[in-house]
């Protein structure tokens, strides 16, 4: 495929065939995905690949039992606003989580705390976040364009972090990784759309911000 057409059609899947990825290419994706660039060369990633059914099921306990109340919330702050977008997208989130458990593969991204030298939590991780954080979704959106460049839907996904601990555990995740997203990955169950964005113009300035930029 196009590399503009991947980009541009590259939107949140939540609703999957319950159809398997074949082994070689969730290979292709990881080896694609590992060449994304991070602070200091790090490569601070580890990727944990869930394919048990029964491990999937847990897994979609965990994140319902996380959506409903991100959903009520999400609710409560746009009574009066709720536009029909927004509804349409908790639907989208309430068939999702419901069915997690039948997205084939559900890749959990890790960052390797010690490879980025700065201990969580402290003042230099809050502004330092470019380089740990930023060291990471670069490689997550590479895997999520690797997939839907042969086919495969992707959800970014970073619900399950106030659940870091259990979900370590589940996975057997050591100490000093830090849960960073859940990406299920499967084959789309409506193709791919071209997502919705805001028109990119207004936010486009030409050398200094009060210059608005002129297109060509
Ligand atoms: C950092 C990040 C975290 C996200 N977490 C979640 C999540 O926990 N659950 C979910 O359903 N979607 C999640 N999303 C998906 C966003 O809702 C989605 O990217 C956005 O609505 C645009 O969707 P679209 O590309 O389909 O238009 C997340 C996206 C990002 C970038």
């Amino acid at each position: 495929m196009d590399f503009f057409d991947v980009a541009t059609s590259t939107p949140t899947v939540r609703r999957f065939l319950p159809r398997e990825i074949d082994q070689r290419e969730l290979e292709r994706v990881f080896e694609t995905a590992n060449m994304a660039p991070s602070g200091s060369n790090a490569q601070p990633w580890e990727f944990v690949i869930v394919r048990d059914a029964e491990m999937r099921r847990t897994i979609q306990r965990i994140y319902e039992a996380l959506w409903g109340p991100y959903k009520e919330n999400s609710i409560i702050r746009g009574r009066t606003t709720l536009s029909a977008r927004a509804q349409k997208a908790l639907a989208a989130g309430d068939g999702f989580a419901a069915s997690l458990a039948i997205v084939p593969v559900h890749v959990f991204i890790f960052l390797d705390r010690p490879k980025m030298r700065v201990p969580r939590g402290t003042p230099e991780d809050l502004f330092n976040f470019g380089a740990t954080y930023g060291s990471m979704f670069p490689a997550i959106e590479l895997m999520m364009l690797s997939a839907r460049a042969l086919g495969i839907g992707t959800a970014m996904t970073t619900m399950l972090s106030s659940r870091e601990a259990e979900t370590k555990q589940l996975l057997g995740v050591p100490e000093e990784y830090q849960l960073i997203a859940l990406v299920p990955m499967g084959y789309p169950a409506d193709g791919f759309k071209r997502p919705f964005r805001k028109p990119l113009w207004p936010r486009m300035h030409d050398g200094k911000w009060t210059r608005a930029w002129t297109r060509a």
